[in-house]
């Protein structure tokens, strides 16, 4: 069990001149000035359907980053036979080759391949520098070589008790079937997680990404390939969502699916998993990690410029497209002039535009579906009664899907904006009496279905001991005294309950687990 110590992947600062800078300049210029044609990925082959979607960058809509090839049902059919085809060899290869080729894929993003998946996500996804950086480079490694730690912990978890001519071993052994990988797109890492975490368990998968994510998805699969994973084992399909999940969730050797993205897409597949249950050989493994409305409560003891910050950062890097983003917050009144006019300022400052010019703060929101709905939340506070909108409040969609930092102050604690997720650039801020901060609690623990991310800014023991007591089920990643988001691969597993998904925190041992099914064996001499 001597792998190498994991320590979390430094991220690089992208300072002018600086050679990552150059380096990732350049793999910008490469991506700008080409056409990619993407394949779907199953077994030893790169498939071409020639029915091919172009794919362009959120704030650029009008320039071409190249296309893919979409498939249908039967390439549903042939990634799940690629995917059983594989699995008897890879689940026998011995744990140390794989986790030397997962090992690998961390050793090539971090090194040559790192400013081709910031490119890619910058580029595909919208995403400035400093976000692609701690996405898909430095989560996405962290991913890797936490997990190859946590799996010799996992295999090396055996019965305390042996002896008097007995012998007691635990086998962990993968799932029987193969795995479907279904991920979002505001998370490079998080889509290469999903397949690679359960691969690295001796899975085999199949793995669509979502259509907005193909772009850098299709780097992570040059990276599986040449770090070594075999055919077979992780398929890449582009399929509908719903025409894979119509094969797929009623198929007897489908084992478990590792999900993440919306709430409603997963109480879905969830029902359709329940609707289909005679039909599998075993009970399949759901693990889902979904949406939040996420929440920053500070106390009347809190330092306003800290409150200002950890709400402008949490709610809007990456145009508030994070699961974790700050969204609705709670500010007692007695700071609420100093909270406003530190936000304000920050907000000034902020630029908006292309990924390119590495100066803007603000990109594009990822596609005009997420667009028109984001817009549509600030058209109507726009006209609500008893509604503010004291910062933003602009959009533009001509050149890309650009959303103003939008900061909205309400009566209604239970306005819409303060109670569904918008994903997007939108921050919901409702002041309370300074005086009525374990009433506040109640109500930010009953507003809303979700419970991911949350935060508490104070500097009294007491309160900050109520508020971790109080919003104990609110939040599967609480904050004392920061943002919500950014939660660090070994250091704050992620994950959330109620409405937020089924919590087996990403990144963890917890999360492997789900992926083996322990065999015990009992040797009598
Ligand atoms: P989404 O739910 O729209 O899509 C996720 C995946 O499901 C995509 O691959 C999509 O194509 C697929 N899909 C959609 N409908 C389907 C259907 N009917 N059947 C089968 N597959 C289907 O999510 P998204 O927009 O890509 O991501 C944003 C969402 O993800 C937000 O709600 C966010 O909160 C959530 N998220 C959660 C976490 C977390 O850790 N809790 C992390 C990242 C994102
Ligand atoms: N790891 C991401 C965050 O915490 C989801 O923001």
């Amino acid at each position: 069990f001597n792998v190498p110590t994991p320590v979390n992947e430094p991220v690089k600062a992208y300072a002018p001149g600086s050679p990552e800078r150059k380096e990732l300049q350049a793999a910008l210029d490469k991506a700008r000035s080409m056409q990619v044609d993407v394949p779907m990925y199953i077994g030893s082959e790169e498939v071409r359907t020639g029915k091919t979607v172009s794919m362009s960058p959120p704030h650029d809509h009008q320039h071409i980053l190249g296309h893919f090839h979409e498939g249908d049902a039967s390439h549903v059919e042939q990634a799940i036979n690629a995917a059983l085809g594989a699995k008897y060899a890879w689940e026998n290869m011995a744990w140390e080759q794989r986790a030397a080729i997962f090992l690998k894929a961390a050793d090539l993003i971090a090194g040559p391949y790192r400013a081709k998946i910031n490119a890619a996500t910058m580029l595909g996804q919208s995403k400035n520098a400093m976000q692609a950086e701690i996405d898909a480079a430095c989560e996405f490694i962290d991913f890797l070589r936490f997990n190859v730690k946590y799996m010799t912990e996992i295999y090396a978890q055996q019965p305390p008790v042996s002896g008097n001519g007995v012998w007691n071993r635990l086998e962990q052994r993968p799932l029987e079937g193969f795995i479907f990988a279904l991920t979002p797109f505001n998370f490079t890492a998080i889509a290469g997680n999903l397949p690679a975490s359960a691969a690295m368990m001796g899975n085999t998968i199949v793995w669509k990404p979502a259509y907005t994510q193909i772009y850098s998805a299709n780097v992570l699969m040059e990276v599986f390939k040449e770090a070594g994973v075999p055919d077979g084992v992780i398929n890449l399909i582009y399929v509908d969502g719903p025409v894979a999940g119509d094969i797929i969730f009623k198929h007897p050797d489908f084992a478990g699916i590792h999900f993440t993205g919306s709430t409603g897409v997963f109480q879905h597949i969830w029902k359709e998993i329940g609707a289909n249950i005679n039909k599998f050989k075993s009970y399949p493994r759901i693990v889902g990690e979904t949406g939040g409305k996420d929440f920053v409560i500070a106390h009347k003891s809190a330092i306003p410029k800290a409150v200002a910050v950890g709400l402008v950062r949490g709610a809007f890097e990456y145009q508030g497209q994070k699961c974790s983003a700050a969204s609705r917050a709670y500010i007692p009144s007695n700071i609420w002039d100093e909270v406003k006019g530190y936000i304000l300022e920050d907000l000034a400052s902020m630029k908006m535009g292309g990924t390119e010019d590495f100066t803007n703060f603000i990109n594009a929101v990822i596609d005009e579906k997420a667009f028109d709905k984001i817009s549509g939340y600030i058209t109507k506070a726009k006209e609500a009664p008893g509604v503010e909108i004291i910062a933003g409040g602009n959009f533009d969609k001509s050149k890309g899907y650009f959303i103003e930092p939008t900061v909205i102050v309400t009566q209604d604690p239970m306005y819409t904006t303060m109670c569904e997720e918008i994903f997007g650039p939108v921050l919901t801020i409702y002041v309370y009496n300074a005086e009525n901060f374990e009433e506040t609690l109640e109500l930010v623990d009953q507003t809303g279905p979700y419970a991911l991310t949350g935060a508490v800014f104070s500097q009294d023991r007491y309160a900050i001991e109520l508020a971790t007591t109080k919003l104990k089920n609110a939040a599967g990643n609480f904050y004392i005294n920061d943002k919500p988001t950014g939660a660090v691969v070994g250091q704050q597993p992620f994950g959330g309950s109620r409405a937020s998904g089924t919590n087996d925190k990403a990144g963890s041992m917890i999360n492997l687990l789900r992926w083996v099914s322990p065999r015990t064996i009992k040797e009598t001499f």
